[in-house]
C-alpha cells in the first residue's frame, strides 16, 4: 500500500476494522474510531515521519485499528500487546482479513510486563502509538503506566490519547520525567453506547492527542 495515502482513503479502509464484540467495561473497551485512528497515524506520518519503514509497538492494541492503520502508512513492522485474550482474537482475525504479514501481537498485562520482554523490545522499536485505557474504572493512574512503559521502550517518541481534563497533571509528569510533551489536536471522543455504564445514548470526551518525546542530548 502506498505510504504516501490521503487521509478520506486511509479512514475508509479502516471502516472495515471489526470491533470488540462483548467490550469489557473494566477494561475499558471502546475502540478508537475509524476516523480518530486516522488523523492520529496521518499526522504521525507526514508531520513526523515517525510510520514509514519504522517499527511499532501498539500497547493495549485491542482489536487493532492502529497496528493495521500503520502497516497501511508503510511501518515495516508493528507489534501488538494486550492483556485480553477476547480482543486479541478479533485482533488477529483483522490482521487476516487485510492479508498484513508485518503485524505480531502478543498478550501481557502492561503494568506487569515482565523484565524479560521489556529488554527484547528495547533497542528495537522506534515509537509507540496507543490509547490507553483512561484509568478511570478504578484503575486510576494506568494511562500513565502504558506511557512510562512506552517511554522506557520507545526510541523516539510515543503517541497517545488522554482526557483533556488530565492535561495539567501530565505535563506536571512530563515535566518530572524530564520529557518533552506537545499536544497535538484536541479531538472529541464518541463513545458508543456499547458500554453499559454510559447512561445517555453516546458520550462525548474530550481528548488530547499528545506525543511525548525524549529529549535529544547535546
Ligand atoms: C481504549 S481501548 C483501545 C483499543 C485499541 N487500541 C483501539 O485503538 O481501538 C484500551 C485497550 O487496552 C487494553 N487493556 C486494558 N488494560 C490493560 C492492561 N493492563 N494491559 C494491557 N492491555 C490492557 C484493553 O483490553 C483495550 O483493548
Amino acid at each position: 500500500m502506498a505510504s504516501h495515502m490521503k487521509l478520506k482513503k486511509l479512514q475508509e479502509y479502516l471502516d472495515d476494522v471489526d470491533v470488540f464484540e462483548n467490550p469489557k467495561v473494566k477494561l475499558e473497551q471502546y475502540p478508537t474510531t475509524p476516523h480518530i485512528a486516522a488523523c492520529m497515524l496521518h499526522t504521525i506520518h507526514t508531520r513526523y515521519n515517525d510510520i514509514e519503514d519504522k517499527t511499532i509497538l501498539d500497547l493495549g492494541c485491542g482489536c487493532g485499528i492502529l497496528c493495521i492503520g500503520a502497516v497501511m502508512l508503510g511501518a515495516k513492522k508493528v507489534i501488538g500487546i494486550d492483556i485480553d485474550d477476547d480482543a486479541l482474537e478479533v485482533c488477529r482475525h483483522n490482521i487476516e482479513e487485510f492479508e498484513m504479514e508485518n503485524i505480531e501481537v502478543e498478550q501481557h498485562d502492561i503494568q506487569s510486563l515482565d523484565t524479560k520482554v521489556m529488554e527484547r523490545l528495547k533497542g528495537n522499536i522506534d515509537s509507540v502509538i496507543m490509547n490507553p485505557p483512561f484509568g478511570t474504572k478504578h484503575n486510576q493512574g494506568i494511562d500513565m503506566t502504558f506511557v512510562r512503559k512506552g517511554l522506557d521502550i520507545a526510541s523516539v517518541s510515543v503517541y497517545t490519547l488522554h482526557k483533556t481534563s488530565t492535561r495539567e497533571y501530565i505535563e506536571k509528569k512530563a515535566a518530572d520525567w524530564g520529557v518533552e510533551m506537545e499536544v497535538l489536536a484536541e479531538l472529541k471522543f464518541n463513545i458508543d453506547n456499547t458500554l453499559k455504564f454510559h447512561k445517555k445514548q453516546s458520550v462525548d470526551i474530550e481528548v488530547d492527542f499528545i506525543r511525548f518525546s525524549h529529549k535529544r542530548t547535546k
